[in-house]
């Protein structure tokens, strides 16, 4: 590892003490790990794919109240700070800017490789059996219901259908979960989020068989 990689461990480390469980450093971490996995197959730029990895979730606007520009003005002032070349700056940058699920479609069609990497590897941390303990995780957080099953989502809902779904978790896998797998970028991410993706359909017909207690 870099002096730099581990730099900006610590750094980050540090920014997120005392974040919540979904955004933790050990996502973090295995958004990373996940991200070299992938770039292994890939032909990339492996400091931009690690910094971007390590710096992507540094304000995460939930649960901060922070902007996107204060994420990142915080990762350019530490960029700086270690001398990192303008170049990999506005790289990383990019890459934070525009890897969340929410900014989806406003990408550019030509998005670099580097992005394409970490972008996979923070979705197939949403997904799988960790992806299911986040979510629940989070709807616990929020005081949402598990499920109702007066309201049973599915995919592809109307639009009447899914206001009527809004705020339980089993919702959420129908509103995001089990669309990711489809969304993947590289040949690796789809083959890590294809596992995942099936283990999350196995939890949901387990769910509902002991929800109905036959
Ligand atoms: P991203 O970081 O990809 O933009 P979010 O910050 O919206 O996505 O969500 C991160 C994680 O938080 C999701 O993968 C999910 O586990 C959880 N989450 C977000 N919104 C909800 C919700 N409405 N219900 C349950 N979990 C949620
Ligand atoms: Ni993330």
């Amino acid at each position: 590892m870099t002096q730099l990689i581990e730099k900006t461990i610590s750094f980050v480390k540090e920014k997120l003490h005392g974040a919540e469980a979904g955004h933790d450093w050990f996502h973090i971490e295995r958004v990373w790990k996940l991200s070299r996995k992938i770039a292994e197959t890939e032909n990339c730029n492996q400091e931009v794919v690690e910094l971007s990895a390590l710096l992507h979730d540094i304000a995460d606007s939930k649960f901060h109240h922070g902007d996107e520009n204060l994420a990142l003005k915080i990762s350019r002032d530490f960029l700086e700070s270690q001398n990192v070349s303008e170049d990999i700056i506005q790289q990383v940058l990019f890459i934070i800017k525009n890897i969340s699920f929410k900014n989806r479609g406003e990408v550019p069609e030509e998005i670099p490789i580097e992005l394409k990497i970490v972008q996979d590897a923070d979705r197939i941390d949403a997904i799988g059996a960790i992806g299911i303990a986040r979510t629940f995780n989070f709807g616990g957080f929020k005081n949402n219901l598990m499920y109702d099953p007066n309201l049973p989502p599915k995919l592809n809902m109307t639009k009447e259908e899914y206001k009527k779904n809004e705020g339980t978790t089993i919702n959420h896998f129908y509103e995001k979960l089990l669309l990711l797998k489809d969304l993947m970028n590289t040949a690796k991410g789809k083959e890590l989020a294809q596992e995942r993706h099936d283990f999350m359909l196995k939890f949901l017909d387990e769910f509902y068989r002991e929800w109905r207690v036959e």
